[in-house]
């Protein structure tokens, strides 16, 4: 048996805390279903071979419901034939492995998350060589209309003036999530006024058959050449 010393218990718990933090946070994590909370789905799919157009889909969230995005948008590419990495922007520090890259963010502040421009930022000289595609998550699309389309169309506008030699072949504008029990006491009060004042109700607003029509052009995009 071992000797239950102090540095034994230190070390157990260093390994038990390590484990817990990559399983639930970063390791390859089932697709929660909606109300699960902040997980932030990292994967992998499509066969790796030399042939096969690689594919990055990097993505910044606040509570995990743009990583299913980009999760629906990489199986179906890789049912095209491609192969598929989703990372969190924050994870990717190589682009050379991939021959085409799609960046995905959730909107606060009516603009993509800090991070989600800086990655693009950093990659700049990569990224204005190689097929490149915008996408964004959002709940003021909860309530679409022609005018609210293109006022979300703007929020693109801080990362494009940024960054302007990036010129997306596509740009994916999707309605998210509302869900309260993600967001710490706060938030939750904050986004409670704010929707109220807006009329909109806590729900997944996600529009599946418009991401499924998106992941499309993206296969005409980066696999067809
Ligand atoms: C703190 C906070 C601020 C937000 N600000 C905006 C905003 O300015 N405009 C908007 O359309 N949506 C806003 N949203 C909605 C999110 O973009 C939307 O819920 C998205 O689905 C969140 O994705 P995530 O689960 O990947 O974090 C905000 C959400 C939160 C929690």
């Amino acid at each position: 048996m071992l000797p239950l010393t102090r540095r034994y218990f230190l070390k157990s718990s260093t390994l038990l805390t390590t484990n817990l933090a990559l399983t639930g946070v970063h390791g390859l994590i089932p697709k929660p279903a909606w109300g699960a909370k902040n997980e932030f789905l990292q994967a992998s799919c499509g066969i790796e071979k030399q042939a096969v157009k690689k594919v990055l889909i990097a993505y910044a969230s606040m509570h995990g419901s743009t990583g299913e995005v980009a999760d629906v948008l990489a199986k179906d590419l890789c049912a095209a034939g491609a192969s598929v990495d989703i990372r969190l922007v924050g994870n990717v520090k190589d682009l050379s492995p991939y021959q085409a890259v799609v960046v995905g963010s959730a909107i606060r502040s009516d603009r993509w998350l800090p991070e989600a421009n800086e990655f693009v930022a950093a990659h700049r000289s990569i990224l204005s060589n190689i097929p490149t595609a915008y996408f964004l998550t959002c709940l003021t699309l909860a309530k679409p209309s022609a005018e609210i389309q293109s006022r979300v169309q703007s929020f693109l506008n801080p990362v494009r003036e940024e960054v302007p030699e990036i010129k997306p072949v596509s740009a994916g504008l999707f309605a998210g999530v509302l869900d309260y029990n993600s967001y710490g006491t706060t938030i939750k009060a904050v986004m409670k006024y704010k929707m109220w004042t807006k009329g909109i109700e806590a729900g997944d607003y996600r529009d599946w058959g418009a991401i499924h029509a998106w992941a499309d052009q993206l296969k005409s995009a980066f696999l067809s050449a």
